[in-house]
């Protein structure tokens, strides 16, 4: 199903759009929707009404916000959406916008609610059907709506938000002042399932067996019978996008995986054995790992390192991908001979000269961040960044409208090991931004095998899927240490570990501290050349996931 396509069915099918004000806010409302199964998407808050109508929603979320409706200028939408007959729900923001372009009240009582609030339900709705008297909701509000609109009744109060519910029955429009999208809600999810599928009328059918059906013919549809390119790195997003296009054009897929020498440990043989042996894909391993520490010889500089190694990927990538046009079109000339009639990579060059096509495993946060629907540029830090102008590739996109849950949900579906599926991300570069000072193999090998230890202790003090990402890094110093009756001369070996939602913001991780203690003495029992561990207790803001 393409964005184009939500929303051509009847009353309730379309997309459910979450209007952004800005923060986060939007993004996780957009997420519970699906998580209720139900296609929703985020616009911009500039759309206009015509806009909007265009896409047929099923209904509008107007999200939360870090403004107030005094800001000058304050975030707002257009207010003819409230006359076109389309249900909506405010949230926080949201809800105070609503009310203050219907003619309600929204003061600056100078009292906000913030973290866990009670709220009472004071009226009948929709929203709150079966709910107790009283519940938990979480807060984060200064101004409070004091008056409904005309037509509105209120709901619900807190013990600072003198209305915390609010809605017109008639119209199909509600709002609350409370954050449903938040966990510590406990009726939140309840709430978005009454308007989704009370209110709005939406079916419950955005699941991942529905977006895999749908993006396998989206795919055929796209590519027809052209030959399609696919460079893996080991991570998961790649991995998924492979085997989507994978089990909607099999043998036309050929997959890329480049072993740069600065990968984790196992990365390499996983994709041999997921790729090749589980689900038969053409796959070329590249083995380079001495083209890089060459290419990294000498070099410090964090962001020298990244480019060296994202050109010489695009190099490697280019000449696979030219090996490959020359043998098929060999290939496709001896079978068209025999009278085969095979479809090699230049037999499917298309008038503009494109050999074929790329997927790339986009990301919805990426396609929102870029501002654009239609932005279909190759990420710089991605690794198959500016491929050459004259080895054109349309690009197959096949996740540009999934959140990463999804897209591991899918993963599953798919038949993709646990292992890969739920793999921590991994920076292109690899293990070369995690050694801080030069890169030589003898230091990529130290680092690989601290990493594994750190990763094995951590998934079996069964954390790992609870944590966003845990690794080793390698700073370039040496420390004095005594082992047996030597003295020690060695690296220090530092452990970081994060909590986050989205890499934006993270916490370092409070492990506990036996597994560190098992940490320490295994890194340093274990891997020749470490001698020391230390462990990273600084957030992003102000530090950042990774040492370079
Ligand atoms: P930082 O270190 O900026 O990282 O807090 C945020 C997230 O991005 C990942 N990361 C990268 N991913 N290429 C990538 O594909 C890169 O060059 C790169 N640098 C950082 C990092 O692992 C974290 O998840």
């Amino acid at each position: 199903m393409t964005p184009a396509d939500v929303g051509a069915g009847g009353p309730g099918e379309g997309p459910v759009l979450v209007v952004d004000f800005g923060a986060q806010y939007a993004q996780l409302i957009a997420r519970r929707v699906r998580e209720a199964h139900v296609y929703s998407e985020i616009v911009p808050h500039s759309a206009t009404a015509d806009e909007l109508r265009a896409r047929q929603p099923a209904g509008i979320i107007l999200s939360g916000g870090p403004k107030s409706v005094y800001d000058t200028p304050a975030p707002s939408v257009d207010p003819a959406i409230y006359d076109a007959g389309i249900p909506i729900l405010g949230i926080c923001y949201g809800a105070q916008l609503l009310t203050q372009q219907l003619g309600g009240e929204v003061a600056r009582t100078g009292r906000g609610e913030y973290g866990r609030t009670r709220l009472t339900v004071t009226g009948p709705s929709l929203l709150f059907t079966d709910w107790p008297p009283e519940t938990e909701v979480w807060m984060s509000h200064a101004d409070a709506i004091t008056s409904v609109p005309d037509g509105f009744v209120a709901t619900a109060s807190s013990p600072d938000a003198p209305v915390a519910g609010l809605g017109d029955p008639e119209r199909a429009i509600y709002g609350v002042q409370f954050h449903p999208e938040v966990v510590h809600t406990e009726r939140g999810r309840d709430l978005l399932e009454r308007f989704l599928y009370d209110v709005c009328r939406c079916p419950p059918s955005w699941t991942h067996t529905s977006i895999i059906e749908s993006q396998v013919e989206a795919i055929r549809a796209q590519v027809g019978e052209a030959p399609v390119l696919c460079a893996l790195s080991g991570g998961v997003d790649s991995a998924v996008a492979a085997a989507l296009v994978h089990k909607a054009i099999g043998d036309q897929l050929t997959c890329v995986y480049v072993d740069t020498g600065l990968m984790r440990a196992t990365e390499s043989e996983q994709v041999e054995e997921t790729f090749r042996r589980q689900f038969h894909i053409d796959l070329v391993h590249v083995k380079a790992a001495d083209r890089f520490f060459e290419a990294l010889a000498g070099v410090t500089e964090p962001e020298e390192k990244r480019k060296i190694i994202g050109e010489l990927f695009i190099r490697i990538f280019e000449e696979v991908a030219r090996d490959l046009v020359i043998e098929s079109s060999e290939r496709s000339e001896s079978s068209e001979r025999v009278g085969i009639g095979a479809v090699g990579l230049s037999g499917a060059a298309s008038d503009d000269g494109a050999v074929g096509y790329l997927v790339q495993g986009t990301l919805y946060p990426d396609v929102i961040e870029s501002g654009s629907d239609s932005a279909a540029t190759i990420k710089s830090h991605h690794n198959v960044g500016g491929l050459p102008d004259d080895l054109a590739f349309d690009l197959v996109e096949p996740l540009r409208l999934l959140f990463k849950d999804e897209v591991r949900a899918v993963g599953e579906e798919l038949g993709l090991p646990p292992e890969i599926v739920w793999r921590h991300p991994f920076p292109g570069p690899g293990l070369a931004v995690r050694i801080i000072g030069e890169v030589t193999p003898e230091r990529a090998a130290i680092l690989r095998a601290a990493d594994a230890i750190v990763v094995e202790e951590i998934r079996r003090a069964g954390l790992y899927r609870d944590l966003w990402q845990c690794f080793a890094v390698l700073p370039v110093v040496r420390t004095v240490g005594v082992m047996g009756d030597g003295r020690t001369y060695a690296y220090p070996v530092v452990i970081r570990a994060v909590n986050s939602d989205d890499a934006m913001t993270a916490d370092w991780a409070r492990l506990p501290y036996d597994l560190l203690e098992r940490l320490s003495s295994r890194i340093i029992n274990e891997v020749d050349g470490v001698n020391r561990v230390a462990l990273d207790i600084t957030s992003k803001p102000p530090g950042t996931i990774e040492w370079e």
